[in-house]
């Protein structure tokens, strides 16, 4: 499905603040948010996204409709250790998708994550990794994720 009216691009260091609008609200919608106004966060995570994209570590997609950012996903490029034969590896790390509740299950989520995908095998990542949330499990599975059996200890900080 195509949702009528989106674009998908790449982020830009122009899209911060309105970037960290939405991070601001999906953190209130999952119930992770701390005591920190929005302007504060919105200060703090603007200046954090443009380093990140700085780093060259770090991209974003979003879904825009009418000039108005409704959708994002974000990429982390993680080393991996060389082996001989291949002197540079990498994996991606998928994290912080989300679509304004009103625009959901209308295929916005599959145009971010599929061009998340054709961005990560272009860049010759070796896989992409991410967490989902339970509900989201039949997104990912979609789009071809599947489970691991990767191992992971949980400080809870
Ligand atoms: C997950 C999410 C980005 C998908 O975007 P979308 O535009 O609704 O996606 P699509 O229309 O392409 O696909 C719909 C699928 O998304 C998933 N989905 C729908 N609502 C969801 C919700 N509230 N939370 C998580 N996943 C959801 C379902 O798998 C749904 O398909 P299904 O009902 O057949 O299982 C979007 O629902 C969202 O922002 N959810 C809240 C944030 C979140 O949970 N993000 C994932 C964290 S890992």
């Amino acid at each position: 499905m195509v949702a009528q009216g989106m674009t998908v691009r790449l982020a830009t260091a122009e899209d911060a603040e309105a970037l960290a609008h939405l991070r601001f609200r999906f953190a209130e919608e999952s119930n992770r948010r701390g005591p920190q106004s929005l302007e504060d966060f919105v200060v703090h995570f603007s200046r954090y996204f443009r380093n990140a994209l700085d780093t060259g570590r770090w991209r974003a997609v979003v879904a825009e409709r009418d000039s108005t950012i409704v959708g994002h996903a974000y990429l982390e490029i993680v080393d991996k250790l060389p082996v001989p034969g291949r002197p540079y590896r990498r994996l991606g790390y998928v994290t912080n998708v989300y679509v304004e509740p009103d625009l959901r299950n209308e295929g916005v989520g599959a145009q971010i994550l599929e061009r998340m995908i054709g961005m990560g095998r272009e860049m010759g990542l070796e896989s992409v990794v991410l967490w989902p949330t339970p509900r989201s499990v039949p997104f990912y599975r979609r789009h071809g994720f599947e489970p691991t059996d990767a191992l992971e200890l949980e400080f809870g900080s």
